[in-house]
């Protein structure tokens, strides 16, 4: 490598600071998520202003707002399904747009869709093992359709998922949850550093709710406590939020409302965000 005044600084005995280094001067960068400035549009609408934030790895962060704020679009933005119109987005130091697509970006981010994108006349384990694609060439994941690999792997995810007898079922039989399940399977199979979620528990009861986001927060903990993984998921409930997450990002109609700390998500808090009316006291009495 060749410095500034032409020399080589690792011949003179110093060493030149990586790219994603701090300004600071404490080393690389640790955040694993870098956004600076990113925004996207629509044909007829701005989805997300200019939004700037870094996140650490380990992070559990959730992403708040009214439907239409840029929740799904900022997560699409993170896992390279769409580009932003302008701005930045590097994940583990490299910008998003030199991440080849296919293994290389399925290692590094893994998306629970809104609707689960699972095909329904396929078997449960096939779709568990459609996790695995992103990691296997053509031929092998054509194979695979046959003679399915992984499968002792695809097996027991599915167990932890509390669904371990619905291996073999046709897809298109199960209930909202089990599909939610099905879907979070698959991510365990992709073991993609960073996990996002949209609204994955959205179709689950309070008690599945509860269990499903216990699961996600263990898969991202890793099982041998030193395989941290950062988790981003879009979500509603302020409960959850503070139980699960550490740390919460606001949106509304694409801008940016607030950056915090899970525990400072109050209900008050979420009741601005999504401007419920406080009903007036005499409504209530209206009636009874
Ligand atoms: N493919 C698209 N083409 C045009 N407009 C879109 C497209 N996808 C999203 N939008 C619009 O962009 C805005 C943000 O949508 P987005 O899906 O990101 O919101 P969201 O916060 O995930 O909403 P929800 O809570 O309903 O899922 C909305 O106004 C939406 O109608
Ligand atoms: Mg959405």
């Amino acid at each position: 490598m060749i410095g500034r005044n032409g020399k080589n600084p690792q011949a003179e005995g110093r060493i030149p600071l990586p790219q994603a280094s701090r300004e600071d001067g404490l080393g690389p960068d640790p955040a694993i998520v870098v956004a600076e400035g990113i925004c996207k549009s629509y044909p007829s609408i701005r989805a997300l202003s200019p939004l700037s934030f870094n996140i650490l790895p380990g992070e559990k962060v959730a992403l708040v707002g009214p439907s239409g704020s840029g929740k799904t679009t900022l997560l699409y933005l993170l896992a390279g399904i769409l580009q932003p119109d302008e701005g930045v987005l590097s994940i583990d130091g490299r910008p998003m747009t030199s991440v080849r697509p296919g293994r290389e970006l399925s290692q590094l981010v893994g998306l629970v869709h809104q609707q689960y994108d699972l095909v329904p006349h396929l078997s449960v384990l096939h779709n568990v093992l459609a996790g695995r694609l992103g990691q296997w060439g053509l031929l092998r994941s054509v194979i695979s359709l046959v003679w399915p690999r992984d499968r002792q792997m695809a097996e027991e995810a599915l167990a932890q998922m509390g669904i371990g007898d619905k291996v073999n079922e046709r897809t298109s039989h199960l209930s909202g949850g089990e599909l939610q399940r099905v879907a979070i399977a698959r991510l365990m199979m992709q073991s993609s550093r960073i996990i996002l979620a949209d609204e994955p528990v959205s179709s689950l009861d309070p008690a599945r709710a509860e269990g499903l986001l216990g699961l996600l927060t263990d898969l991202v903990r890793g099982s041998d406590g030193n395989d941290g993984k950062t988790l981003i998921a879009s979500m509603h409930s302020p409960y959850l939020i503070r139980k699960y997450f550490s740390r919460v990002i606001g949106l509304r109609e694409g801008v940016l409302q607030f950056d915090m700390p899970s525990s400072e998500m109050t209900d008050e808090v979420s009741d601005r965000l999504y401007d419920l009316e406080q009903p007036e006291p005499a409504l209530w009495g209206v009636g009874n």
